[in-house]
């Protein structure tokens, strides 16, 4: 058993006692390979899941009563009557008591609600990510949950299922309004795939994330994202007013900003005033971007992943507002070591983590520059890991 599977079972086992046939699960992280900002604009994004993520172990209690615990705060438990979750307002104030059993509490009540059979158990909860590094840890938790009530109590539940549920309960339970990526790829990614999600009909593809002679990195600024949130909904809100002025005199209006074809873009874009032309522009070249890099790995062209790296975050600096210094140093930084293809943030944005393609024998001087040039412009010390893929619990079996 794997050293954090084993964690939690000992938490588990410490906190609520010894007995019980308890199972232990994982849930992975994810990165983003490129498709930034677009999973609420209807368009592709193109994600991994990682190696990195959250453990639990878990057994059936019968008396309908949820217990949580974390590795985070071993001491104190959470604790909510199953049947008291389907009476609670869906709203993140009914949750906020629960502090991070916000999350695996939510998933349960809209499980129950979507009429996925359910009732009480015992989880103990570790992980091996990053603590607020954009790696998605509260999307692999509520996909964790989902496992969880999936096994213990045979909820017929598919990935696609798992990931609708679990971002209606960050939605409505944690307050947070993302878009589907994190929670599609943390629920169905496979072991060295990437999944191409087309966010506006929820089809999806794996594509083999063959590295061949490069390492991907992961580069965490370790920048507290504060500001994420709050610039979060403001881009939300500026894409969606985009929309609403370019369809505002069209007969068949575009159904999101990523429907509008790039040659159609300067005539659709002329309605806009400057920054919401950036913003929607950002949209459109992303996505045809993501179409690019799909197409690049399934030749193997790394060099070309890498040059669509380079655009992507381009863009997201320049159009969208999204990197800020730290994300724009590391990655200046990755781009002027030898061997690297190409760099770029990953995630929301204004801290957290961005990523790299490098060749394999380069990957580990090229590591050590970026941390040096980093820490010299910003002060802070970054992580630098490699990235491997893993199976998520909704991937299926490989055809
Ligand atoms: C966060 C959100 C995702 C997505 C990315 C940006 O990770 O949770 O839904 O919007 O930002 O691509």
């Amino acid at each position: 058993m794997n050293e954090y599977a084993l964690r939690a079972l000992t938490l588990l086992e410490e906190t609520f006692g010894k007995g019980g046939d308890a199972r232990t699960f994982f849930s992975p992280g994810r990165a983003n390979l490129i498709g930034e900002h677009i999973d609420y604009n209807g368009g592709r994004v193109l994600p991994c899941s990682l190696s990195l993520g959250t453990y639990a172990a878990a057994r059936r209690r019968d008396d309908g009563r949820i217990l949580l615990v974390s590795a985070d705060m071993p001491g104190e438990t959470v604790s909510a009557l199953y049947a008291e979750l389907l009476s609670l307002p869906q709203e993140p104030g009914s949750y906020s008591r629960f502090g991070w059993g916000a999350y695996p509490l939510g998933v349960c009540a809209k499980l129950a609600r979507a009429g996925f059979s359910s009732g009480g158990f015992e989880m103990a909860v570790t992980g091996s990510l990053p603590r607020g590094s954009g790696l998605s840890s509260s999307a692999s938790l509520e996909i964790l949950t989902c496992a969880v009530i999936s096994e213990l109590y045979g909820a017929d539940l598919d990935g696609t299922a798992a990931a609708r549920l679990s971002l209606e309960a960050e939605r409505d339970c944690a307050g947070v309004n993302c878009g589907i990526m994190d929670q599609f790829v943390c629920a169905v990614g496979r072991r060295g795939e990437a999944v191409l999600l087309d966010t506006h009909t929820l089809d999806y593809e794996y594509i083999p994330f063959d590295t061949g002679d490069c390492e991907l990195l992961i580069m965490n600024t370790r920048k507290p994202r504060r500001l994420a949130d709050s610039k979060y909904n403001e881009r939300r809100a500026e894409c969606a007013e985009a929309l609403r002025l370019i369809n505002e005199n069209r007969l068949s209006p575009y159904p999101s900003l990523c429907a509008i074809a790039p040659e159609e873009f300067p005539a659709a874009g002329r309605a806009l005033p400057p920054a919401l032309l950036r913003r929607a522009r950002h949209a459109v070249t992303e996505n045809a971007r993501t179409k690019l890099a799909a197409d690049a790995m399934r030749r193997r062209d790394m060099a070309e992943l890498g040059r669509l790296f380079n655009a992507s975050h381009d863009s997201l600096r320049d159009d969208y507002e999204v990197t800020g210094r730290e994300l724009d140093s590391i990655v200046n930084a990755a781009r002027a070591q030898e061997g690297v293809l190409g760099a770029r943030m990953t995630g929301a944005g204004f801290g957290g983590c961005a990523i790299a393609l490098a060749l394999r024998g380069k990957a580990g001087d090229a590591a050590r520059n970026i941390a040096r040039i980093y820490h010299a412009e910003t002060g802070y010390e970054c992580e630098i890991l490699e990235a491997s893929t893993a199976d998520a619990p909704f991937g299926g079996a490989r055809g």
